[in-house]
Protein backbone atom coordinates (compact mmCIF):
# COMPACT_ATOMS: atom_id res chain seq x y z
CA UNK A 1 0.00 0.00 0.00
CA UNK A 2 1.77 3.89 -0.81
CA UNK A 3 1.43 5.93 1.70
CA UNK A 4 -0.97 8.15 -0.72
CA UNK A 5 -3.34 5.59 -0.64
CA UNK A 6 -2.82 4.65 3.58
CA UNK A 7 -4.29 8.53 4.29
CA UNK A 8 -6.81 7.92 1.85
CA UNK A 9 -7.89 4.37 3.25
CA UNK A 10 -8.33 6.17 6.60
CA UNK A 11 -10.16 9.26 5.25
CA UNK A 12 -12.53 6.67 3.55
CA UNK A 13 -13.09 4.72 6.98
CA UNK A 14 -13.97 7.81 8.98
CA UNK A 15 -15.88 9.39 5.93
CA UNK A 16 -17.75 6.26 6.65
CA UNK A 17 -17.58 6.78 10.45
CA UNK A 18 -19.05 10.94 10.18
CA UNK A 19 -22.60 9.98 10.51
CA UNK A 20 -22.18 7.58 13.99
CA UNK A 21 -19.35 8.77 15.04
CA UNK A 22 -21.00 10.57 18.10
CA UNK A 23 -22.87 8.08 19.05
CA UNK A 24 -20.42 5.47 19.18
CA UNK A 25 -17.02 7.32 20.03
CA UNK A 26 -18.42 10.33 21.66
CA UNK A 27 -19.35 8.40 25.50
CA UNK A 28 -16.78 6.59 25.64
CA UNK A 29 -13.75 8.96 25.04
CA UNK A 30 -15.46 11.85 27.19
CA UNK A 31 -13.43 11.87 30.19
CA UNK A 32 -10.35 11.63 27.98
CA UNK A 33 -11.29 14.74 25.73
CA UNK A 34 -12.14 16.48 29.09
CA UNK A 35 -8.34 15.75 30.59
CA UNK A 36 -6.90 16.27 27.17
CA UNK A 37 -8.37 19.61 27.00
CA UNK A 38 -7.66 21.17 30.11
CA UNK A 39 -4.25 20.04 29.79
CA UNK A 40 -4.32 22.50 26.65
CA UNK A 41 -5.87 25.39 28.21
CA UNK A 42 -3.17 25.39 30.79
CA UNK A 43 -0.90 26.64 28.21
CA UNK A 44 -4.04 28.30 26.30
CA UNK A 45 -3.54 30.79 23.34
CA UNK A 46 -3.64 29.65 19.86
CA UNK A 47 -4.53 25.55 20.03
CA UNK A 48 -4.54 23.49 16.80
CA UNK A 49 -6.95 20.08 17.16
CA UNK A 50 -5.49 17.77 14.63
CA UNK A 51 -8.00 15.08 14.08
CA UNK A 52 -10.50 16.74 15.05
CA UNK A 53 -12.80 14.75 13.88
CA UNK A 54 -16.94 15.66 14.50
CA UNK A 55 -15.75 18.81 16.80
CA UNK A 56 -16.72 16.67 20.31
CA UNK A 57 -14.29 18.79 22.12
CA UNK A 58 -14.69 21.82 20.52
CA UNK A 59 -17.44 24.01 23.19
CA UNK A 60 -14.90 22.28 25.79
CA UNK A 61 -12.04 24.66 25.28
CA UNK A 62 -12.75 28.39 27.04
CA UNK A 63 -13.38 31.28 25.03
CA UNK A 64 -10.08 33.48 25.53
CA UNK A 65 -8.45 30.54 23.18
CA UNK A 66 -8.81 30.21 19.26
CA UNK A 67 -8.93 26.83 18.31
CA UNK A 68 -8.18 25.27 14.87
CA UNK A 69 -9.29 22.26 13.62
CA UNK A 70 -8.38 20.31 10.84
CA UNK A 71 -8.84 16.80 9.63
CA UNK A 72 -8.16 13.97 6.89
CA UNK A 73 -11.86 12.76 6.63
CA UNK A 74 -14.48 16.25 4.91
CA UNK A 75 -17.67 13.92 6.34
CA UNK A 76 -16.02 14.80 9.90
CA UNK A 77 -15.35 18.02 9.80
CA UNK A 78 -19.24 18.72 7.91
CA UNK A 79 -19.92 17.66 11.26
CA UNK A 80 -17.83 19.66 13.48
CA UNK A 81 -18.61 22.59 11.16
CA UNK A 82 -22.26 22.18 12.18
CA UNK A 83 -21.51 21.93 15.52
CA UNK A 84 -19.73 25.32 15.65
CA UNK A 85 -22.71 26.97 14.28
CA UNK A 86 -25.29 25.21 16.06
CA UNK A 87 -23.58 25.73 19.40
CA UNK A 88 -22.32 29.32 18.04
CA UNK A 89 -18.90 28.10 19.05
CA UNK A 90 -16.99 31.80 18.39
CA UNK A 91 -13.85 30.89 19.58
CA UNK A 92 -13.11 28.18 16.69
CA UNK A 93 -10.78 30.20 14.41
CA UNK A 94 -11.00 27.70 11.01
CA UNK A 95 -11.71 24.07 10.53
CA UNK A 96 -10.10 22.71 7.23
CA UNK A 97 -9.39 19.31 5.25
CA UNK A 98 -5.32 18.60 6.17
CA UNK A 99 -3.24 15.58 6.23
CA UNK A 100 -1.58 15.24 9.87
CA UNK A 101 1.76 14.17 8.39
CA UNK A 102 1.85 17.54 5.72
CA UNK A 103 0.66 20.05 7.95
CA UNK A 104 0.06 23.61 6.22
CA UNK A 105 1.30 25.85 9.04
CA UNK A 106 4.27 27.80 9.41
CA UNK A 107 7.01 26.39 11.78
CA UNK A 108 6.24 27.53 15.60
CA UNK A 109 2.85 28.63 14.58
CA UNK A 110 0.45 27.00 17.90
CA UNK A 111 1.14 27.36 21.37
CA UNK A 112 -0.57 24.32 21.79
CA UNK A 113 -1.14 21.17 19.65
CA UNK A 114 -3.82 18.85 20.91
CA UNK A 115 -4.39 15.19 19.06
CA UNK A 116 -7.23 13.21 20.73
CA UNK A 117 -6.88 9.34 19.34
CA UNK A 118 -5.48 10.52 16.08
CA UNK A 119 -1.71 9.24 16.51
CA UNK A 120 -2.69 5.58 16.13
CA UNK A 121 -4.86 6.34 13.13
CA UNK A 122 -2.05 8.18 10.70
CA UNK A 123 -0.68 6.08 8.41
CA UNK A 124 3.20 7.32 9.81
CA UNK A 125 3.05 8.59 12.75
CA UNK A 126 6.14 9.54 13.87
CA UNK A 127 5.84 11.61 10.95
CA UNK A 128 2.92 13.52 11.98
CA UNK A 129 4.80 13.74 15.73
CA UNK A 130 7.57 15.63 13.84
CA UNK A 131 5.12 18.13 12.26
CA UNK A 132 3.19 18.50 15.70
CA UNK A 133 7.29 19.34 16.81
CA UNK A 134 7.58 21.87 13.59
CA UNK A 135 4.70 23.63 14.26
CA UNK A 136 4.27 24.32 17.79
CA UNK A 137 6.34 27.21 19.48
CA UNK A 138 9.55 26.60 21.49
CA UNK A 139 7.92 26.02 25.13
CA UNK A 140 4.04 25.13 23.94
CA UNK A 141 2.60 21.63 24.55
CA UNK A 142 1.99 18.66 22.46
CA UNK A 143 -1.50 17.20 24.04
CA UNK A 144 -1.55 13.37 22.95
CA UNK A 145 -4.86 11.56 24.27
CA UNK A 146 -3.63 8.03 23.06
CA UNK A 147 -4.25 4.45 22.46
CA UNK A 148 -1.24 2.54 23.99
CA UNK A 149 -0.64 -1.10 23.03
CA UNK A 150 0.92 -3.88 25.28
CA UNK A 151 4.76 -4.51 24.77
CA UNK A 152 4.68 -8.26 24.76
CA UNK A 153 2.10 -10.79 26.31
CA UNK A 154 -1.17 -12.35 25.33
CA UNK A 155 -2.75 -8.73 25.00
CA UNK A 156 0.27 -7.58 22.48
CA UNK A 157 -0.45 -11.09 20.46
CA UNK A 158 -4.29 -10.26 20.11
CA UNK A 159 -3.33 -6.58 19.58
CA UNK A 160 -0.98 -8.06 16.58
CA UNK A 161 -3.74 -10.06 15.13
CA UNK A 162 -6.16 -7.68 15.13
CA UNK A 163 -4.29 -5.20 13.27
CA UNK A 164 -6.10 -6.32 9.87
CA UNK A 165 -9.02 -5.88 11.20
CA UNK A 166 -8.58 -2.66 13.16
CA UNK A 167 -7.02 -0.74 10.27
CA UNK A 168 -9.58 -1.34 7.88
CA UNK A 169 -11.89 0.74 10.43
CA UNK A 170 -9.43 3.39 10.84
CA UNK A 171 -6.91 2.97 13.81
CA UNK A 172 -4.22 0.19 14.91
CA UNK A 173 -4.29 -2.03 17.63
CA UNK A 174 -0.92 -2.22 18.12
CA UNK A 175 0.56 0.68 19.41
CA UNK A 176 3.41 -0.01 22.49
CA UNK A 177 4.65 2.89 24.07
CA UNK A 178 8.05 2.51 22.83
CA UNK A 179 6.99 3.81 19.56
CA UNK A 180 6.59 7.55 21.47
CA UNK A 181 9.55 7.04 23.91
CA UNK A 182 11.48 6.01 20.47
CA UNK A 183 10.71 8.97 18.86
CA UNK A 184 11.10 11.25 22.23
CA UNK A 185 14.42 10.17 21.95
CA UNK A 186 15.22 10.83 18.69
CA UNK A 187 13.55 14.00 18.11
CA UNK A 188 15.73 17.71 18.84
CA UNK A 189 13.78 19.37 21.31
CA UNK A 190 10.99 17.12 21.91
CA UNK A 191 11.04 16.16 25.97
CA UNK A 192 8.16 14.51 27.51
CA UNK A 193 6.59 16.15 30.95
CA UNK A 194 4.12 13.27 31.11
CA UNK A 195 2.19 10.20 31.06
CA UNK A 196 -0.82 9.70 32.76
CA UNK A 197 -3.67 6.51 32.58
CA UNK A 198 -6.59 7.59 31.07
CA UNK A 199 -9.86 5.66 31.28
CA UNK A 200 -11.28 3.36 29.85
CA UNK A 201 -9.77 0.14 30.90
CA UNK A 202 -6.23 1.66 31.61
CA UNK A 203 -5.09 1.13 27.67
CA UNK A 204 -5.06 5.02 27.17
CA UNK A 205 -3.10 7.39 27.93
CA UNK A 206 -2.39 10.98 28.15
CA UNK A 207 0.98 12.01 26.85
CA UNK A 208 2.33 15.51 27.52
CA UNK A 209 5.64 16.89 25.35
CA UNK A 210 7.08 20.04 25.07
CA UNK A 211 9.35 21.83 22.77
CA UNK A 212 12.58 22.99 24.31
CA UNK A 213 12.53 26.60 24.17
CA UNK A 214 16.73 26.82 23.84
CA UNK A 215 16.58 24.15 21.02
CA UNK A 216 17.92 25.24 18.27
CA UNK A 217 16.10 22.69 15.82
CA UNK A 218 16.04 23.25 12.18
CA UNK A 219 12.35 22.87 12.00
CA UNK A 220 12.74 22.04 8.60
CA UNK A 221 11.47 23.86 5.54
CA UNK A 222 8.48 21.82 5.15
CA UNK A 223 6.21 24.88 5.73
CA UNK A 224 7.36 26.51 2.02
CA UNK A 225 6.82 22.83 0.64
CA UNK A 226 3.05 22.88 1.91
CA UNK A 227 2.48 26.37 1.40
CA UNK A 228 1.66 26.32 5.30
CA UNK A 229 2.23 30.15 6.21
CA UNK A 230 -0.89 31.59 3.98
CA UNK A 231 -3.09 28.72 4.66
CA UNK A 232 -2.29 29.58 8.48
CA UNK A 233 -2.59 33.34 8.21
CA UNK A 234 -6.21 32.57 5.75
CA UNK A 235 -7.49 30.17 8.39
CA UNK A 236 -6.72 32.65 11.29
CA UNK A 237 -8.38 35.43 9.48
CA UNK A 238 -11.56 34.18 8.21
CA UNK A 239 -14.87 34.54 9.39
CA UNK A 240 -16.36 31.99 7.76
CA UNK A 241 -15.13 28.80 8.82
CA UNK A 242 -13.31 25.93 6.05
CA UNK A 243 -14.07 22.65 5.63
C1 LIG B 1 -10.80 8.23 16.53
S1 LIG B 1 -11.13 9.69 15.65
C2 LIG B 1 -10.90 10.95 16.90
C3 LIG B 1 -11.68 12.20 16.60
C4 LIG B 1 -11.66 13.26 17.71
N1 LIG B 1 -10.32 13.70 17.98
C5 LIG B 1 -12.32 12.73 18.94
O1 LIG B 1 -11.73 12.81 20.02
O2 LIG B 1 -13.46 12.29 18.86
C6 LIG B 1 -9.68 9.88 14.64
C7 LIG B 1 -9.74 11.10 13.75
O3 LIG B 1 -8.48 11.29 13.15
C8 LIG B 1 -8.68 11.64 11.79
N2 LIG B 1 -7.47 11.30 11.04
C9 LIG B 1 -6.98 10.07 10.75
N3 LIG B 1 -5.85 10.18 10.02
C10 LIG B 1 -5.61 11.50 9.85
C11 LIG B 1 -4.61 12.23 9.20
N4 LIG B 1 -3.58 11.64 8.55
N5 LIG B 1 -4.68 13.57 9.22
C12 LIG B 1 -5.70 14.21 9.87
N6 LIG B 1 -6.69 13.56 10.50
C13 LIG B 1 -6.66 12.22 10.51
C14 LIG B 1 -9.89 10.81 11.38
O4 LIG B 1 -10.49 11.28 10.20
C15 LIG B 1 -10.76 10.95 12.62
O5 LIG B 1 -11.59 12.09 12.57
Amino acid sequence: MTERNGADSVALAYDGWAPIYDLVFGPVFREGRRVATQAAERVGGRILEVGVGTGLSLAGYRRENTIFGMDISAPMLWKARGRVERQGLGHVGGLAVMDAERLAFGDDSFDVIVAQYVVTAVPNPERALDEFLRVVRPGGEIIIATRVGAESGLRGTIERALMPVTSRLGWRTEFPWSRYADWVAGAAGAKLLERRPLPPLGHFSLVRITKDARSAKATSSMAASTGGGPVAQRMASSPHKES
